[in-house]
């Protein structure tokens, strides 16, 4: 929620701004084209959204549930980030990029149901100076916002001004059960609070329903619907056509120094100019850098000889993310080192995705690809002890020391989707058709680690794809890329050869 001054009085101006004269308030509302009447489509996600909110509504009858998108955060001084709603927000209203700051998700219970409202801010009429003098939110510094009437067009929704949340949120308070997700907006978080408490509302028993509310949102998004595959299969082709744009340009990348950061700067070109973003950092790891899991400093060179550990995801408009890692050798053929690392790799992972059927836990998953990474080290002579003690979650654990991450995470609107359900709901549930997981085991020798054989050392390696599971079995959504390693240099050598 913001502060605006009231229609006709001058804002408070930041220290380096003209003043507003008179006469320019007067002359500024004159002679604009009207805007038009023709209310916009409804979103693609809208009539799903509807679907999910009947569903979050009937599993908290008699609730006043508030779900914040979230507001404009500073990135310095009075320069914002880039607007992205809280994904639960985007799931439940069908808004995606840049809609909407500020915006309230309000399921207000009713006798026969919930009544959905969205507060949000409408654009304000010419007369009025945030038009002109409003940096944040004025039409003439960041576009043409919806009214009232043009963001009930999109979303399917009723749409409220925000000036009347606090209404809408203190009505009843004593006696109503209210759930909020708190950690969306601060801003909205404190206003409920000293509401709450000027009702008399017992606060630590608020912020517990409100914490099983955030959980029950995050368990609510494990099962993907057909809208959302189709969405991340697009997001899966667009990182594809990242990848590629990359490994045309990594001689590029090679010649020009700190060539992590071409190789981010190209991703994130396909990235913007085809879909929202990135939906995560890009990890553009050359060399011993790959052994450094969130790599996204991406200041080194790129070196003939080295792998590039490639980690990019597409973010569609609607939000939905590719998380894709591809490593690369950067002269187009693997050392006899670099391939046997990477096909440990690779057999890991066909172990993972192997297992990656219902019936099957999550954790089976991990279990099935470090498994494969277990025996490898063993082979090699790395393990201290066997790889099946080493395999022991009780007393063993030594071959994390080269892969201290798990295989898989949920995938969706967040790159780590579900975060909050519970380990029932995750680790340890068992996998359902249409669940979207990554399978991404990896390798990784630090160029310092003096347990590993010197020509190993400095090489890492983590191969990742995104899959959903099936009735029997599961679909790679991001089988656009190849894995196998003659594969992987023969598509990069055909891209080189255009
Ligand atoms: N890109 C982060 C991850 O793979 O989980
Ligand atoms: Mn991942
Ligand atoms: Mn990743």
């Amino acid at each position: 929620m913001t502060d605006q001054p009231p229609a006709g009085e001058q804002p408070a101006l930041p220290n380096r701004q003209t003043p507003f004269s008179e006469a320019f308030r007067e002359f500024i509302p004159q002679s604009w084209a009207p805007y038009p009447d023709e209310l916009p489509a409804e979103l693609p996600a809208a009539s799903r959204a509807a679907l999910r909110r009947r569903a979050l509504a009937e599993a908290f009858p008699g609730e006043r549930l508030v779900i914040p998108a979230g507001g404009l955060k500073p990135r310095a001084n009075d320069t914002d980030y880039r607007f992205r709603p809280h994904s639960a927000f985007a799931w439940l209203t069908g808004l995606g990029s840049d809609r909407e700051p500020d915006a309230v998700l309000v399921l207000e219970p009713t006798d026969t149901g919930h009544e959905a409202t969205l507060y949000f801010k409408p654009r304000a009429p010419r007369t009025d100076p945030e038009f002109y003098a409003d940096a944040r939110y004025g039409e003439m510094w960041v576009g043409t916002r919806e009214s009232l009437a043009e963001m009930g067009a999109l979303t399917g929704l009723s749409c409220a001004p925000v000036s009347g949340l606090e209404d809408a949120l203190s009505k009843n308070l004593a006696a109503t059960g209210v759930r909020l997700l708190r950690e969306a907006d601060a801003s909205v978080t404190g206003t409920l609070d000293l509401l709450r408490a000027q009702a008399g509302v017992d606060a630590i028993a608020a912020a517990e329903t409100d914490n099983a509310f955030a959980v029950h949102l995050s368990e609510a998004r494990l099962l993907k619907d057909p809208f959302e595959l189709d969405e991340l299969r697009r997001a899966c082709a667009d990182t594809a056509v990242g990848f590629e744009a990359v490994v045309a340009d990594l001689p590029e990348a090679v010649r020009r120094g700190r060539g992590e950061r071409w190789v981010e700067g190209v991703f994130g070109l396909h990235a913007r100019h085809q879909a929202n973003a990135v939906g995560y950092d890009t990890i553009a790891a050359s060399g011993d850098h790959a052994n450094t899991l969130h790599w996204i400093r991406n200041d080194g060179d790129l070196r003939p000889g080295d792998l590039l550990l490639l980690d990019a995801g597409v973010e569609v408009e609607s939000l939905y993310t590719a998380d894709i890692t591809r490593t690369l050798p950067v002269n187009g053929t693997f050392s006899p080192a670099q391939r046997t690392v990477y096909e440990a790799v690779l057999a890991a992972q066909a172990a993972g995705m192997a297992a990656a059927r219902p019936g099957n836990r999550f954790s089976d998953v991990h279990a099935a690809a470090i498994r494969v990474i277990a025996e490898h080290l063993e082979a090699w002579g790395l393990l201290p002890v066997s790889a099946e003690e080493s395999l022991d979650p009780e007393t063993g654990g030594q071959h994390r020391r080269w892969m201290v991450h798990g295989t898989s995470h949920h995938l969706g609107l967040d790159v780590h989707d579900c975060a909050q359900a519970r380990r029932e709901n995750y680790r340890d549930a068992e996998l359902r058709p249409g669940m979207v997981i990554t399978v991404e085991p990896g390798l990784y020798f630090k160029s310092t680690d003096l347990l590993v054989p010197e020509e190993l050392r400095g090489i890492g390696v983590r191969i990742e794809d995104d899959i959903v599971i099936t009735e029997d079995g599961c679909e790679i959504l991001s089988d656009h890329l190849p894995r196998d390693p003659d594969a992987v240099e023969a598509w990069m050598a055909a891209i080189w050869a255009r």
